[in-house]
């Protein structure tokens, strides 16, 4: 489990899990079936979100997700990953966290960087997100998803 500082002291956890792993793919219809029929893996229903401009389908691990993201748009961000990477690749990782506002409150004092223009961001499944600036943190997207305890 992941520790850091906090308001409260240091033995709080405030990222608390690997939510997922985010795969951008060209078609998110074709990327299920190849997850299906090579590796036998049970991909869910795709889902759109619009505010984030993806097509999303999901994998349950159990202890993790695979994210299938597919642009749903032509200016999403997904669209222009794309453009860079035509076959897809690993676009982001995503951390749980149990308190959205309490751990981007810490970071920001730590001089970490979230992505966007403040405004608040939800998932497919009507959790809060933010996104990492990558300099921030190894060079890696990384997502903060929050799983309300
Ligand atoms: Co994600």
């Amino acid at each position: 489990m992941l520790r850091m500082p906090r308001n409260d002291g240091w033995d709080d956890p405030m990222l608390t899990s690997l939510s997922h792993v985010s795969i951008a793919v060209p078609d998110l219809d074709a990327a299920a079936r190849r997850l299906r029929e090579t590796y036998g893996l049970a991909v869910g229903e795709p889902r759109m979100n619009l505010e984030q401009g993806v097509r999303l389908a999901y994998v349950d691990l159990g202890n993790a997700k695979i994210e299938l993201m597919e642009p749903s748009r032509p200016d999403s961000p997904i669209a222009k990953f794309l453009e860079r990477n035509p076959k897809g690749g690993i676009h982001h990782f995503s951390l749980g966290t149990d308190d959205m506002a309490s751990t981007a409150a810490t970071l920001g004092r730590q001089g970490v960087r979230i992505l966007g223009d403040g405004r608040l961001q939800y998932n497919v499944a009507g959790e809060r997100i933010a996104f990492i600036h990558p300099a921030d943190f190894l060079g890696a997207l990384v997502e903060l998803e929050e799983h309300r305890p």
